[in-house]
């Protein structure tokens, strides 16, 4: 290591000391780095097994989030949908398209490779684990997929757009009017908020009964 300090500073443990205290901050800084799981990090756009494009799939071809994630409205958990749901229609469209090759090992016992598991996509967004997160609370109250995932009728490939901190989730349950939607919008992602959101938003909370007094208490998402 090149002597950076100048002779007359024979300073030995000045010199320990900033050493010592760069290389903690550099395992620090690469401890977080690695330690953060990827689910967090904005723009995470993993490749998947298919190249899935909700661009054609909802914007294009118009299919409603619910046709795939069919539990999102009824359950905490958003399920991501099986082969069956892409076979309903691939077993007819697109057949040859070498990116469905997958689909086919999955459900066609006569495409060669055939080995009927699951396909493996991989995770976007995870809470962790001592989060408790619901979907169905959420989307039943006028809180639309967009303002989560961002507008992911858009997208070629899923990636994530909020980085789903704590300060994130707390600045909507702190002021939900902000983004509050008539339950009819939550699937419709060319709605436009109107001019007087907050006032309008309002109405919303009152409407569906939202308890934002109880949105900040920690135990509703810490139990
Ligand atoms: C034709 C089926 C289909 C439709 C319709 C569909 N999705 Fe998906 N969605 C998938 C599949 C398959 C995946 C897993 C692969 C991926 O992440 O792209 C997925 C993944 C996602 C993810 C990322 C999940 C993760 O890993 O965190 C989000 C968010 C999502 N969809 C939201 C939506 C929304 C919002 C709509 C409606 C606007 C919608 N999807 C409509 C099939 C569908
Ligand atoms: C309602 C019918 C329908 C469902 C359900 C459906 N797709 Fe599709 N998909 C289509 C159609 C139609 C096209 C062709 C669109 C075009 O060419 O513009 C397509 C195109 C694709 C392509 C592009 C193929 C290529 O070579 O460009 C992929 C990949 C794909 N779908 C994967 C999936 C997967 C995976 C699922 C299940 C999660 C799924 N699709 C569910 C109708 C469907
Ligand atoms: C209030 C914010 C919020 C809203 C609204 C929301 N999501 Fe999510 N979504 C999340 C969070 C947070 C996760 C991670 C949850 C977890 O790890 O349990 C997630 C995860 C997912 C996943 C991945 C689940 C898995 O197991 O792979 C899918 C798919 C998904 N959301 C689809 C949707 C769809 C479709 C809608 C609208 C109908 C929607 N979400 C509305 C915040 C939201
Ligand atoms: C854009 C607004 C918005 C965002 C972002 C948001 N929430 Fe919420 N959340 C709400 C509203 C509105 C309610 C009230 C629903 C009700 O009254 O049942 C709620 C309710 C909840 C509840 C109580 C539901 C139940 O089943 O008891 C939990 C837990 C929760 N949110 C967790 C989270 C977490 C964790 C995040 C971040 C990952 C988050 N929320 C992000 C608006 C939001
Ligand atoms: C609306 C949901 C929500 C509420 C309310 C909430 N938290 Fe969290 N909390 C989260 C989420 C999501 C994470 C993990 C994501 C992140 O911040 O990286 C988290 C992470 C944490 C962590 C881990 C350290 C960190 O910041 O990464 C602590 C400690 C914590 N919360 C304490 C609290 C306390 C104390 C309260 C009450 C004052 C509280 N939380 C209220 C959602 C919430």
């Amino acid at each position: 290591m090149a002597n950076i300090f100048p002779r007359w500073s024979n300073l030995l443990p000045l010199k320990i000391a900033v050493c010592a205290g760069s290389v903690a901050a550099g395992v620090a800084l690469a401890f977080s780095y690695y330690a953060t799981p990827k689910a967090l990090n904005v723009g995470y756009q993993p490749a998947q097994p298919i190249p899935f494009s909700h661009k054609i799939h909802v914007d294009q071809l118009g299919l409603d989030c619910r046709y795939c994630h069919s539990f999102v409205d009824v359950s905490g958990h958003s399920n991501v949908p099986t082969g069956n749901t892409c076979w309903n229609c691939h077993q007819h469209v697109q057949r040859d398209s070498p990116k469905l090759a997958p689909l086919h090992r999955s459900m066609d016992p006569n495409f060669p490779g055939y080995d009927g598991k699951p396909i493996e996509w991989v995770r976007i967004h995870k809470a962790p684990d001592y989060v408790y997160f619901n979907h169905s609370a959420h989307v039943n109250r006028g809180i639309s997929c967009q303002s989560c995932h961002g507008d992911v009728n858009k997208m070629p490939l899923v990636w994530r757009t909020n980085p789903m901190h704590m300060s994130w989730c707390l600045d909507c349950h702190r002021a939900p009017e902000k983004y509050i939607r008539p339950v009819e919008e939550i699937y419709n992602f060319d709605y436009k908020p109107p001019k007087d959101q907050i006032a309008f938003g309002k109405e919303l909370v009152k409407k569906y009964n939202v308890q934002v007094k109880q949105l900040t208490d920690c135990s509703i998402c810490h139990r």
